[in-house]
């Protein structure tokens, strides 16, 4: 290390593996090049991080930036969204490719990478497979090569031409496992999710609480039950995206004590909201997929989080703007499904999780850094604060409360699913590689822009 870093942060309370501790933290070329209990001070700035608690920049690994979604798309682009990750103290997400009938997966993720350039915050990409998946199966290995590690497939969306059958997923899941990748499985059973769909259009129970009983817990549950069986006959780990249940939890219980490797990931509005939200007036802006449960599910993935049974904690953020959800005309099947979230991630965690006492602090650092950093191949790069990785990072004041209203939030929609909610403490700056992108709450980062992240191979101690 050269004696004058670019940036001394002082007396912060720092997380690392073991806890929070007193430390110093010189920053130099966008690297972390030392973390100790004091450094000299000579740098060119120098920030006092006293009573400050300092994180890991956060991973937000499950995100759609301008998705198409039923004739319209998800309102914010790389650009806005990644302002409001920014804003919440997301460094890196993961987003998904689309992957347009007829086209190779090479040519999607070419067509996302050059929207993703606009994101001034750091990203992977996360490969969607949704259409000729036997002919995709020969791409997959170089896209391994290139550090695209990450895939997706649908058990569900039938009509919209997303969904792989299970004959299709377990090749997918055998090409992706036998490449050192990761698969990430949007997990609901079609037939049961159609059929109650049906059922309820026919009735004419087009009112929202009919969300959660087309797409019901049984209907979670049963996908992770055939796909599991399918990862435990090949030995292939899987990742689930946004469990919702407790119905689904068990299911990846009874898989997990049969040897099978799952990752689960959960999302905010599965641990800060529930069903009820679907009976106020404007019920359908909160229709997203999989829908909000009951308390008792609610209650049920707290529980898991903090008994290390769910590994990630991601949004989903798929934001539509009033307009765009008014649009489906009061018909929950014909809404536009998806809600903000990026930038409420890691106050909403803190919040109900950390301050209400139902997690601990390390535990909030694990599922929002170091477990989406390691399972997506990121480490050591991202993920956590130690000399060598790569200077993501956020000063938080724990003091300071705030009411989360949609006016203040940074991104395109124009209401939020939390509006009113109390929140604890404030994000007062974030660093990227080092840059200043926020600074006092504010986003100060326009002209810096976000890397596309190769990942690592998943490997078996992912
Ligand atoms: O409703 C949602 N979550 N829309 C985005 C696509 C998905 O299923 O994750
Ligand atoms: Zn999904
Ligand atoms: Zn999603």
């Amino acid at each position: 290390m050269s004696d004058i870093t670019s940036i001394l942060i002082r007396n912060g309370d720092v997380a690392n593996p073991e806890g929070f501790f007193k430390y110093d933290m010189a920053i130099q070329n966008g690297k972390i090049v030392a973390i100790d209990k004091s450094l000299p001070e000579r740098a060119a700035q120098v920030l006092d991080a006293t009573n400050k608690l300092v994180f890991p920049g956060f991973i937000d690994a499950h995100t759609h930036m301008g998705i198409p979604i039923m004739n319209t798309h998800s309102c914010d682009d790389f650009a806005s969204g990644s302002i409001a990750a920014a804003c919440g103290g997301v460094t890196t997400i993961g987003d998904f490719t689309v992957q347009e009938p007829g086209q190779s997966l090479r040519e999607s993720v070419e067509i996302r990478l050059a929207k993703a350039r606009k994101s001034h915050i750091d990203f992977a990409l996360h490969v969607n497979v949704t259409d000729a998946p036997e002919k995709n199966l020969l791409e997959i290995p170089e896209l391994v090569q290139s550090g695209l590690t990450a895939f997706k497939v649908f058990s569900t969306y039938r009509q919209a031409g997303m969904m792989v059958t299970w004959p299709q997923f377990r090749q997918v899941l055998k090409t992706v496992a036998e490449n050192d990748g990761i698969l990430c499985l949007h997990a609901e059973d079609n037939d049961l999710v159609e059929s109650m769909t049906e059922q309820h259009v026919q009735r004419e129970h087009f009112a929202a609480i009919y969300h959660p009983r087309s797409r019901t817990a049984e209907a979670e549950a049963l996908a992770i039950t055939k796909a599991a069986e399918i990862a435990g006959e090949l030995q292939a780990p899987l990742y689930i995206v946004h469990l919702s249940s407790r119905a689904g939890l068990e299911a990846a219980r009874a898989a997990r004590s049969q040897g099978v490797r799952l990752y689960l990931e959960t999302c905010p509005q599965y641990l800060a909201l529930d069903e009820s939200f679907y009976q106020r007036e404007n019920g359908h802006w909160w229709i997203t997929t999989p829908p909000l449960r009951t308390r008792e599910d609610r209650e049920a993935l707290w529980q898991a989080l903090a008994n290390d049974e769910i590994d990630v904690v991601a949004t989903d953020h798929c934001p539509f703007t009033i307009a765009q959800k008014e649009a489906g005309n009061g018909q929950f099947h014909l809404t536009p499904n998806g809600i903000p979230g990026v930038e409420t991630l890691f106050p909403l965690l803190y919040t109900y999780g950390v301050t209400q006492g139902r997690i601990s602090l390390q535990k909030l650092v694990q599922v929002l850094a170091e477990n989406p950093a390691r399972i997506f191949g990121l480490a050591p790069r991202k993920g956590s604060l130690q000399a060598g990785a790569e200077a993501d990072l956020v000063i938080f004041d724990p003091q300071a409360t705030q009411t989360i209203r949609a006016a203040d939030l940074h991104g395109n929609a124009d209401w939020s699913p939390y509006e009113n909610l109390e929140i604890q403490g404030k994000i007062e700056h974030v660093f990227l590689r080092g840059n200043l992108i926020v600074e006092n709450g504010e986003f100060v980062g326009k002209n810096i822009f976000g890397e596309h992240l190769e990942a690592q191979p998943h490997t078996a101690s992912g």
